[in-house]
């Protein structure tokens, strides 16, 4: 080694230490609340949470998505139980007469349960902002419903996002979806980060418990948009019992606007809403490079067009920074693949779940890193996104309680409470985001943070005092 090199890696090794110094000494906060500790319990079958509507082959679990890129579009999505009976979907405004769309139908077998008849209608060439009312079960027992098509496209259209993650059906399930339906800040569609039933917790991954769910969730998902993420629960692989066709419920009965957005699978892709761009990653499917998700990334990002969608939002199921003792590390080598990117573009905000807690991080970033030069510890970086952990929807396994210590400075604040966030778009340079936790009150925010957007008023919007 020459002289140069030693006094380079000498330099390397002190700049190491202050670094990590800095990153040991400034955590950011860990709430003081500690809540017991137990697993909670899926709600018995005959809850009133999960009956079965009445009437011959009424439609049960209905549930709605967005149904193209723009918000023009809705997939109608519900299961008959007796016979298939009519795909038709019945629609229609204060301003416009009577539609009708078709759809198709399909069903599925797992193990010795056999599945309901699942229908998915797409309704197309929607008005934008306008409320619709929709019946489906034509010709039985017909029920009606409504949603809200989002406002027209644009950069400075206000718009509140639900977030919710790692729901599944306990009672503590049942509390964060009231919290969430009762929450002033109203939700206009949610950003669900993945797994949603936790069906494979049962015997034989005993899918009523898919159906429970979708009745269960009804109540809010049948009157506005849930975005949906893959998480590993949603997998469903089980080999010991002959399953091995990875996602078979999921994908039967969740639909998702993938072809919309140049995706060949539904496990990732986009849509755009109000003044958002939302894209929806799979933790669970490839994600090297020349994968077919990578591939399609590569090509997504540089779409975003941030004078008509400043909001840039990713979903996935496994997060990339967290301080939680569980599932450490999990989503690891997926960020070594994508953050440089995610930087690159500017992301504003990427949400997760899988952890059973919640955390936000500062903006920092990890790129440095190249194998030999011994950079590895997350900077501050103002053009990286805000991560934030939202896996505390309250499912059976309980919650996640150890964290590691010290608490690193990227962390801004983790609480082990179950709860659920909104993230509210008042125009192109501010949002306005809060964490409500279910031993709160309904308009109660534990965390809360503005975020200043990364394209148009990249200031500093860290909530540390660092
Ligand atoms: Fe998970």
């Amino acid at each position: 080694m020459g002289t140069s090199s030693r006094v380079a890696a000498a330099i390397v090794v002190v700049l190491g230490l202050v670094l990590s110094l800095a990153v040991v000494c400034n955590g950011g906060k860990t709430s003081s609340f500690v809540r017991k500790v137990e697993k909670t319990a899926d709600m018995p079958l005959d809850s009133d949470v999960f009956k079965v509507p009445p009437g011959y082959n009424a439609p049960q679990q209905v549930h709605i998505t967005q149904g193209d890129q723009l918000g023009k579009a809705v997939i109608v999505s519900w299961v008959t139980v007796e016979e298939p009976g009519s795909n038709t979907v019945l629609y229609w405004s204060a301003y416009s007469k009577k539609q009708k769309s078709e759809g198709k139908v399909t069903t599925y077998k797992f193990y010795n349960y056999t599945s309901g008849y699942i229908h998915h209608t797409t309704i197309r060439n929607l008005k934008f902002n306008t409320k619709y009312y929709y019946v489906v079960g034509i010709g039985h027992t017909e029920r009606q419903f409504w949603f809200i098509t989002p406002p027209e496209v644009g950069p400075d259209v206000p718009y509140t996002f639900g977030l919710i993650g790692d729901l599944g059906q306990s009672f503590d399930s049942n509390k964060t979806l009231t919290h969430y339906e009762l929450n002033p800040q109203k939700g206009q569609a949610v950003l669900f980060v993945g797994d949603l039933s936790y069906a494979d917790k049962h015997p034989n991954h005993d899918n009523v418990r898919w159906d429970t769910w979708g009745r269960f969730t009804e109540r809010s998902v049948a009157y506005q948009p849930w975005i949906w993420t893959a998480g590993n629960h949603e997998i469903d692989f089980a080999p010991d019992i002959g399953e091995t066709k990875p996602f078979k419920p999921y994908t039967h009965r969740y639909h998702v606007p993938y072809k919309a957005s140049g995706s060949t699978a539904p496990f990732w892709y986009s849509i755009k809403r109000a003044s958002a761009y939302i894209i929806v990653l799979s933790s669970y499917s490839a994600y090297g490079k020349y994968t077919p998700q990578w591939t399609w990334l590569e090509q997504e990002l540089p779409k975003v067009n941030r004078s008509e969608t400043p909001w840039l939002i990713v979903l996935m199921h496994s997060p990339w920074y967290n301080s939680y003792n569980y599932h450490y590390m999990e989503g690891e080598t997926m960020r070594v693949m994508y953050e440089p990117w995610f930087v690159q573009y500017k992301v504003d905000v990427v949400f997760a779940g899988h952890v059973h807690a919640y955390e936000r991080s500062e903006r920092i970033s990890n790129v440095a890193y190249n194998i030999v030069n011994g950079i590895c510890i997350p900077v501050k970086d103002q053009s990286a996104p805000v991560y934030i952990t939202i896996g505390d929807g309250g499912n059976l396994e309980g919650l996640a309680t150890n964290m590691t210590e010290p608490q690193p400075a990227y962390s801004a604040y983790r609480e082990a409470s179950f709860g659920h966030a909104t993230f509210d778009i008042k125009n192109r340079t501010h949002a306005y985001y809060g964490w409500h936790q279910n031993q709160d009150g309904y308009a109660v925010t534990a965390d809360s943070m503005w975020f200043f957007n990364r394209y148009h008023h990249p200031v500093d919007d860290s909530t540390s005092a660092q």
